[in-house]
């Protein structure tokens, strides 16, 4: 059976973006593939998180695995930091990543322009910590989001890199995998870009969010005065609302207010409280378990322990094979 392993960041609640780039895919993926789904609490130390906020973040994003339906009987859910081989190889590989090719990157990039009063190591080498996350299993798909196809760009290089200089074919090529056609890229409501955790409360809508909220984000996202002419291109923040409805709504909804844009009918009010009805739906079911599962302790601990075994078991393997083949011997 292939291996998967895919993880996401615990900075905080997760929104649709993370839902149908990537966790829609786990749900999915767990009963045909070997599957490996962790929280990257490593990952979210580039950002230097308060120390009492770690722990609470990490739950959240393990609390929302479960209730979007990541069955630990079938898949390896684990916490990033429970398992240390990780950190090992992410050594390993660092001493044959090279500063060019990581300063390049567009997701440093965008974080040296974000935070450039904080500029550290980490977050240069977060692709390489990313690769030891995914090779640490030798894993070949892994369901993400458009956003981060670079960073699987990056992983292949390491993963061809290490295995010309060492002469082996330990490590296989991974690729970013949606069950759609092509990788996925969620729209935010504020009219440019995606949807992300750090773009502010207006433009994400979480799993969590309660109806009212989720209508009111809705209504107050970005439209303009309407289209003038038959059939004109649609601008930005018109297209991005589309685009949601493409994703949430039915093919029928969709193609309904598509004609009535086209046909310089549309009212965007309507147009609105169908998406945000949409995203209700879609989100219902998993807000529901949110806060039943968040209540019962004894069970993510058991899901936690139980992962972070079955996790360091296949690590530990791959760790041990990576230092026979660099030359590592004990006396
Ligand atoms: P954020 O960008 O909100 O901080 P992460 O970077 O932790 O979220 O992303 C976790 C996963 O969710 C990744 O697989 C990423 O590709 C996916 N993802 C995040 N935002 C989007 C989006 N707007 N559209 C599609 N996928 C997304
Ligand atoms: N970099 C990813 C993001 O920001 C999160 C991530 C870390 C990841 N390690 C991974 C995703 C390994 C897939 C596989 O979204």
């Amino acid at each position: 059976m292939e291996t998967v392993v895919s993880g996401i960041r615990s900075t905080g609640k997760l929104h649709l973006g993370n839902f149908y780039g990537a966790v829609k895919n786990f749900v999915q993926m767990q009963n045909e593939y070997n599957c490996y789904f962790f929280i990257a609490d490593y990952h979210s130390l580039t950002t230097h998180p308060n120390p009492e906020d770690l722990h609470g973040h990490v739950k959240q994003v393990l609390v929302e695995y479960l209730a979007a339906g990541i069955d630990p009987e079938k898949a390896t859910i684990y916490v990033q930091s429970d398992v240390p081989e990780i950190a090992e190889l992410y050594l390993y590989l660092n001493m044959n990543a090279y500063l060019g090719e990581l300063e390049r990157s567009t997701s440093f990039k965008d974080k040296v322009r974000s935070q450039p009063d904080n500029v550290n190591a980490g977050l240069l080498t977060y692709p390489v910590l990313m690769a030891a996350d995914i090779l640490i299993h030798r894993a070949i798909k892994v369901p993400v989001g458009k956003d981060q196809e670079q960073h699987l760009e990056m992983s292949r290089t390491f993963a061809n890199r290490f295995n010309r200089l060492y002469h082996t074919d330990y490590f296989p090529e991974p690729f970013a995998f949606n069950f759609t056609k092509n990788l996925i890229k969620v729209p935010g409501l504020d009219g440019k870009g995606k949807m992300g955790k750090s773009e502010g409360e207006a433009n994400a809508v979480y799993l969590s969010d309660e109806p009212e909220v989720i209508r009111k984000k809705v209504m107050r996202s970005l439209s303009d005065g309407g289209p003038t002419h038959e059939n004109q291109q649609k601008p930005e923040p018109i297209q991005n609302l589309f685009d949601l409805m493409k994703i949430v709504s039915s093919a029928d909804t969709y193609n309904h207010f598509d004609t009535q844009y086209n046909q310089c009918s549309i009212r965007y009010g309507d147009f609105k409280k169908q998406l945000a009805e949409d995203m209700i739906i879609a989100t219902a079911p998993i807000r529901e378990k949110i806060n039943e599962i968040a209540k019962d302790e004894t069970y993510l601990r058991q899901v936690a322990r139980f992962g972070a075994i079955k996790a360091r078991e296949s690590a530990s393997k791959t760790i041990l094979e990576v230092r026979k083949i660099i030359g590592f011997k004990s006396f």
